[in-house]
């Protein structure tokens, strides 16, 4: 069997750390999808070219090159900001659904599942998941997480500025028409505002061992 497992939630909530251990945990495929709104934002702003315009920006993400989900300046916060108005744009998302669903469909290396991390592949990309976990955690212990990380990276960060961008980004994620952010009905919610990432992790497995037994 093909085992799915969706996490979705904001940014900085802890959950690309969470689905890279479950996946290694499992022997899954991985897939960051926020790396392909990101990769297609960088190729964007790279080419000199607004953003906001949807046709550019779509013909970036049908024409998106796997090898640049690998450019170091994905994390960037110029980057992150620009793939949040990417990823509002209905083209681009549906360029890049096709991707994902044949990421879970078929995992690389023949490995027999995948975990895939974003805002909507509980929603809509994998409806069908076997077990979907949408990671909360407060804006402020958000904020505090993403302005260490930036600080550790050699990054200047000022934390009410991250802040700031993390509400920003919030509202702009969950206030989109196009898949926004949102639980799936059938999600269990993580909230890891006051758990380190192995409490965290121990959580995660336990959801999706009880998630299976009751299947
Ligand atoms: O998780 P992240 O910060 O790397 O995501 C970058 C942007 O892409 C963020 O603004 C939300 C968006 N995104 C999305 O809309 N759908 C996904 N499945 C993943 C990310």
């Amino acid at each position: 069997m093909n085992l799915v497992i969706a996490l979705d939630g904001p940014a900085a909530s802890g959950k690309g750390t969470l689905a890279r251990r479950l996946a290694e945990a499992f022997d899954l495929a991985y897939l960051d999808t926020g790396s392909l709104y990101r990769a297609v934002a960088a190729r964007v702003l790279v080419d000199g070219a607004d953003p906001q315009d949807e046709a550019v920006a779509a013909t970036a993400a049908e024409a998106l090159d796997p090898a640049d989900l690998q450019r170091p300046d994905l994390r960037s916060q110029a980057v992150g900001a620009a793939a949040s108005q990417v990823a509002a744009q209905p083209r681009v998302r549906q360029a890049l659904l096709d991707f994902q669903r044949r990421f879970a469909a078929r995992p690389p290396d023949g490995l027999s599942g995948a975990v895939l991390d974003g805002r909507d592949i509980g929603t809509v990309v994998c409806p069908d998941a076997d077990v979907k976990i949408y990671v909360v955690a407060s804006p402020e212990v958000r904020a505090e997480r993403r302005h260490r990380e930036l600080i550790a990276r050699g990054e200047p960060s000022i934390y009410p500025q991250v802040l700031a961008e993390i509400q920003e980004r919030d509202a702009r994620d969950s206030a989109r028409a196009a898949a926004p952010l949102k639980p799936a009905d059938d999600a269990v919610q993580l909230d890891t505002s006051e758990l380190d990432i192995e409490a965290a992790f121990q959580a995660a497995k336990r959801i999706v061992a009880e998630t299976l037994a009751a299947a």
